[in-house]
Order: structure tokens, then C-alpha cells, then sequence
């Protein structure tokens, strides 16, 4: 059977919906070398232990093995992706989406009837995924050959799925346009309606920021502007980045990781021991880089509302907004600003809606 699944590829994490399912998985996007490694105490789940080999004609290195997401984040030797990361073309990132869908693929029906003990497992889907207005239309079909084929994930020492190998077969991807399909979500339902009237019918202009890139598409009648959408090489993680540096200079202590601010920050909990027993507090630091990107950020909104004086409202979304929420707010003063429930899941339910929406017009 073939699964329909939703999918971002985000520079900061992969974001998967599968058509039906309960949950959305979540993977950052970091990944380490693997090796054999001493186990003292197995992970709690799957997704925290994520031990593989992957192989695929798209990878410039195929077979090798990898820590991935959760596992990678302490490890000294992990990569996140920087700025000249072109995502429709980055070998991490279809790492991660390949494993994030194998582990789709088996993590629901492990005990269910015929694949339970079996160490080999197929799944096959079509998918909706996205890449930014800058990337679009140069790469589109890039990255959609680079997803549609086969490729094959083996779990290693993953708890639950201890060497098992599953082959991902993509059929089709649907390659829309980030902060583009987080609109159609928020304006359709879940059978693709009509929601939102004011959103579906008008001109909303939308602000996306994720961890590298933010997209500013404006759309009309859910169609694209080609005029007036933009995007930015920058997002969040050029901050996250800079609040490293100034907690490493000032304290001397230095997070291992982007991902491991932003649990902190996340967490609410902005106090970090220092050698000895001292503790310090990393709150004003915090405070003034997001303060920064929130400048930015509406200071770009301004300037394309300008521009386009006929958007009737902007959101804004993504991590970004997640984060910035409190920061823009404050610095908006009179101009509304319209923000989402769970802004960062906006995009990968409109790619399913996306993928769902172009199943059912060719069938
Ligand atoms: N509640 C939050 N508080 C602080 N930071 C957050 C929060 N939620 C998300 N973030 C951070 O915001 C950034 C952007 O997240 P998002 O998931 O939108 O990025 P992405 O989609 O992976 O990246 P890109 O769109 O550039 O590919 C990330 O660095 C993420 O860790
Ligand atoms: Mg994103």
C-alpha cells in the first residue's frame, strides 16, 4: 500500500506527517559519524537512538554509516547545516528524510501481523515537501528527482528495531513552496474545503522563518505572487549562533549544539552551571540577540507591506516565530501581526494537503 505523508525538510529539523497517523515526527537535522558504540543503557525510544546505514544512488556517499538527530546532538563531530546549504541539493538532509521515513514506515505496524519479526520491510509513498521561494524554481525538479526512487535505511542499534532493514520507495514528491502550503493548511480542511474564506479569496502575505532561510511569499486566491515573493538567506540559527559564542565568551561555557540552546530556551530554564558550583543566568543574552532578529524580522515585513500595500494581513510562522513571538509583538507596536498555534508544523501539513490535493486531481 501505498502511504501518503507530508514532509519538511527543515535546516533546523524534519518535520513527517503520514496520511492517517497519529503523530508528527520530528527529527533534527544533525548528523555525526557512526560507530560501533557502547551501549550501557538502551534509549527509551527509537527516535532517540538512531543508529544507521543508508543507501541511496542519490547519496554521494552511499552505505555509510551515521548517528542521526537526537543521538548526533552530543556527539563532538556533528553537523548542523550553515547558510550555503542549498537544501534541495544537501546529502545530510536527504540522509535524514529517508530515515525519518523508513522509521515512519515500521515504527506503527511493528506488531501488526506479518512484518512483526521480519527483518526486512518495504514502504512506499508519495510525498509533499517544500523548499524555499529563492530555491524554487531553480531546483524544483533537482529535488524531486532526488527524492523519487529507492533507497534503503538498515536500523542498527535503534531500540525496537535492531537491524532492520526497510526499503523506502518514493513514487512521487510534490515540491510546493515554503510558507506557501502553510497558508493553503490553515485556510483548507482537512477533505481540502474551503475553511478560511478571507484567507483562501485574499491577498495574505506571509512571513516564514525557519533556521536558515525566510520566506516571504505573498499570495492571492492561494496563487503565488511572483512579483512581490521573496525570500532571505537568513533565519534563526544565525542567532542561536551568536547567543553561543557570547555564552562561551562571557562564561566559558559552551553548548554543544543549536539544538541544545533551544531546548533550553524552549524549557524556560536559562541557567547554566559553571565549573565549580557557580550558576549563571544566559537570559539577557537570549534577550538581546532575539530582540536583534525580531528588529529584522518586522523591519522586512514593513518594508514589503510598503511595497504591496494591497496584503490584508501577514502571518507570521515557523520556529522562528515560535521564538520570536513575545520580541516581534513588542516591536510591531500598531502593525498587526497574525501568529499560528504550533507555527513550525504549518508547512509540513500543508505539503500533505498539497500531495493529497494532486493525488486526487490525477486520479
Ligand atoms: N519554541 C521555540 N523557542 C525557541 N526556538 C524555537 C522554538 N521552536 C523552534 N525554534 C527554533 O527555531 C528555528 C526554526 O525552526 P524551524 O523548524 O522553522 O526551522 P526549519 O524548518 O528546520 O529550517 P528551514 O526553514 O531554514 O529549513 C530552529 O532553530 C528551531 O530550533
Ligand atoms: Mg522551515
Amino acid at each position: 500500500m501505498i502511504k501518503l505523508a507530508g514532509i519538511d525538510i527543515g535546516n533546523d529539523s524534519i518535520k513527517l506527517v503520514v496520511d492517517g497517523g497519529q503523530e508528527t515526527i520530528m527529527v533534527p537535522n544533525i548528523v555525526a559519524p557512526g560507530y560501533e558504540r557502547s551501549i550501557l543503557q538502551e534509549e527509551d525510544s527509537p527516535l532517540k537512538g538512531l543508529d544507521v546505514m543508508v543507501h541511496s544512488p542519490r547519496l554521494a556517499r552511499s552505505n555509510q554509516r551515521y548517528f542521526i538527530g537526537q543521538l548526533a546532538m552530543e556527539n563532538d563531530d556533528n553537523v548542523e547545516l550553515e547558510d550555503m546549504d542549498n537544501k534541495a541539493l544537501s546529502d545530510q538532509s536527504l540522509i535524514v528524510a529517508l530515515v525519518a521515513l523508513a522509521y515512519a514506515g515500521v515504527s506503527g505496524n511493528s506488531h501488526s501481523g506479518s512484518s512483526f519479526n521480519s527483518t526486512f520491510d518495504e514502504v512506499e509513498y508519495v510525498i509533499g515537501t517544500g523548499l524555499p521561494v529563492r530555491t524554487y524554481a531553480k531546483f524544483h525538479k533537482v529535488f524531486e528527482d532526488r527524492l523519487v526512487g529507492e533507497h534503503e535505511v538498515t536500523f542498527l542499534t535503534t531500540p525496537q528495531l535492531r537491524n532492520r532493514k526497510v526499503k523506502v520507495t518514493i513514487r512521487k514528491a510534490v515540491i510546493s513552496i515554503e510558507g506557501a502550503a502553510a497558508l493553503f493548511h490553515m485556510a483548507t480542511h482537512e477533505n481540502l474545503q474551503v475553511k478560511d474564506e478571507e484567507l483562501y479569496y485574499g491577498c495574505i502575505g506571509i512571513c516564514e522563518m525557519g533556521a536558515l532561510t525566510t520566506d516571504f511569499p505573498v499570495l492571492k486566491r492561494m496563487s503565488i505572487d511572483n512579483q512581490f515573493s521573496t525570500g532571505e538567506q537568513m533565519g534563526l540559527a544565525m542567532y542561536l549562533d551568536y547567543i553561543i559564542h557570547d555564552i562561551e565568551d562571557t562564561y566559558g561555557y559552551r553548548f554543544p549544539s543549536r539544538t541544545k540552546l533551544v531546548q533550553r530556551v524552549k524549557s524556560g530554564n536559562y541557567n547554566i552551571q559553571r565549573i565549580g558550583e557557580g550558576q549563571a543566568n544566559i537570559k539577557p543574552i537570549v534577550d538581546a540577540y532575539f530582540t536583534r532578529a525580531a528588529q529584522r524580522i518586522v523591519d522586512l515585513i514593513k518594508k514589503r507591506w510598503k511595497k504591496y500595500p494591497d496584503i490584508e494581513c501577514f502571518y507570521v510562522l515557523g520556529g522562528g516565530a515560535m521564538a520570536l513571538k513575545p520580541y516581534i509583538q513588542e516591536l510591531a507596536k500598531t502593525m498587526k501581526l497574525r501568529f499560528a498555534e504550533d507555527s513550525e508544523l504549518q508547512n509540513v501539513y500543508g505539503y500533505l494537503k498539497m500531495a493529497k490535493n494532486k493525488v486526487n486531481q490525477t486520479s
